[in-house]
C-alpha cells in the first residue's frame, strides 16, 4: 500500500526561496519516490481570507500552480488540482463544522493572536475577524481526511492545524463510527528557515523575500539589497551571515566550504552578492525557463489542474459517499 500524501499552498502571493527549499523542493522529491501518492493543490478558497482582489486571486494562483510545474512537479505521477475545483470539499466543510467545538477554534493560534492583539489594543476582541479566517482549520480538516491522508507536509506554523485536523477526525469517528483515517503532519525540521533580506524569516509577511521566479534583472537587485554589517573589503566576514546562508542552498559542499573560507579571508560584500547571484541565477534558470512556458500558456495549466481535479473527486465522491450515509442523508 502506497503511503498517501498531501499539501496545499495558499495562493497569497508570488512563491519565494523559503517556499522553494521550505516545501515545494522536498514535496517533488518525495511525489519521485515510489511509496507514496502524492495529492498536491492550490489552497485557493484559503487565500480568500486575505486576498484583497480577483485580480490578485487570478495572478497568484496561476503563479503557484506554474511555480509546481516549473519545479517538476509531474502531474501523471501527483494529482495536482484547484481546491476550489473540488466541490465536495465544501461540503464535508459543512459535516465537519457540525462535530467541532466552537471552543476548538477559539484556540487555534492564528485567531488567538488577532483577539489577543485587539485586545491589547482596547478594541472589540473579534475586531477585523470574519468566519472565513474563524473556520479556517476546518476547511482544512476537509482537505485532507477528504482524501485519507496519511501525511502532510507543512511548516511548523501550520503543527496545530493538523492536530486539530485529527480531533476533528477523531470526534466523528466516535459519533459515527470509524470512517477518517488520522493524519500526521511531515514537519520538516531538517528543513532550515530560510531567512530574508533582513535577516528575519523570509515571509511575505514581512515583505523580505526573494522572489523565485523573476527576471534575471529583478533577481539581481533583491540580492543587492541583503542587509549586511559595514565590514570593510579584506576585513573577515562573519559566516553566519545571509548572503553565506542563501550561497549554500545553490552549491555542492566544496563548493559551500571555499565560498565561506574566502568570507572569512575578507572577500567584500558586493563582490559575495554578485557570486551569490551568479549560482542562484545558474539554479533557477532552467526551472525559470519553464516557469514563463507556463505563464505563457495557461490554458495548459487550465487543463492541468481541471484534469487532476477530475481525478481528486473520483475519490473525494466515494468519501462522501460513506460519510453521508454514516450520517444518515441519501
Ligand atoms: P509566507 O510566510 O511567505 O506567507 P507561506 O506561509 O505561504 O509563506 O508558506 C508556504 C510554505 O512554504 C509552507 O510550507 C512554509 O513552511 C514554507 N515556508 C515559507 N517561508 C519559509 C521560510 N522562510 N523557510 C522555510 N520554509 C518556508
Ligand atoms: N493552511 C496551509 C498554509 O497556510 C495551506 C493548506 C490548506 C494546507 N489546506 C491544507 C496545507 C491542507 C496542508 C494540508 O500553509
Amino acid at each position: 500500500m502506497k503511503k498517501r500524501v498531501l499539501t496545499g499552498i495558499k495562493p497569497t502571493g508570488y512563491a519565494h526561496l523559503g517556499n522553494y527549499f521550505g516545501a515545494i523542493k522536498s514535496a517533488i522529491e518525495l511525489s519521485k519516490k515510489e511509496d507514496y501518492e502524492c495529492f498536491y493543490f492550490i489552497a485557493d478558497y484559503h487565500a480568500l481570507t486575505t486576498l484583497k482582489s480577483k485580480e490578485e486571486m487570478d495572478e497568484y494562483s496561476y503563479n503557484i500552480a506554474c511555480t509546481w510545474l516549473a519545479c517538476g512537479l509531474d502531474p501523471e505521477k501527483v494529482v495536482f488540482y484547484r481546491q476550489s475545483d473540488v466541490p465536495e470539499v465544501f461540503e464535508l466543510n459543512w459535516i465537519l463544522s457540525n462535530v467541532t467545538a466552537k471552543g476548538l477554534m477559539n484556540r487555534a493560534h492564528a485567531y488567538k493572536a488577532i483577539v489577543e492583539r485587539n485586545e491589547n489594543d482596547g478594541e472589540e476582541k473579534d475586531n477585523g475577524v470574519n468566519m472565513g479566517l474563524y473556520n479556517y482549520p476546518i476547511l482544512m480538516a476537509a482537505d485532507i481526511l477528504l482524501f485519507e491522508s496519511k501525511l502532510v507536509p507543512v511548516g511548523m506554523d501550520q503543527k496545530q492545524h493538523i492536530e486539530i485536523a485529527r480531533d476533528i477526525a477523531n470526534c466523528f469517528n466516535n459519533k459515527y463510527g470509524n470512517c477518517f483515517v488520522l493524519p500526521d503532519g511531515l514537519i520538516q525540521e531538517d528543513v532550515c528557515t530560510l531567512v530574508g533580506l533582513d535577516g528575519r524569516k523570509m515571509s511575505k509577511s514581512y515583505g523580505n523575500q526573494i522572489q523565485l521566479f523573476t527576471t534575471e534583472d529583478v533577481l539581481k537587485k533583491s540580492i543587492n539589497k541583503i542587509v549586511t554589517d559595514s565590514r570593510l573589503p579584506g576585513e573577515p566576514k562573519d559566516v553566519d551571515c545571509t548572503i553565506n546562508k542563501l550561497y549554500k542552498l545553490f552549491v555542492s559542499k566544496e563548493q559551500a566550504k571555499d565560498f565561506e573560507t574566502r568570507l572569512k579571508a575578507g572577500l567584500a560584500w558586493g563582490e559575495a552578492k554578485k557570486e551569490l547571484f551568479a549560482v542562484a541565477n545558474e539554479y533557477i534558470k532552467p526551472m525559470r525557463e519553464k516557469f514563463y512556458y507556463y505563464q505563457a500558456h495557461k490554458n495548459e495549466v487550465d487543463d492541468i489542474l481541471l484534469n487532476g481535479a477530475e481525478k481528486a473527486r473520483v475519490i473525494a465522491k466515494q468519501m462522501l459517499k460513506k460519510v453521508r450515509k454514516l450520517i444518515g442523508v441519501k
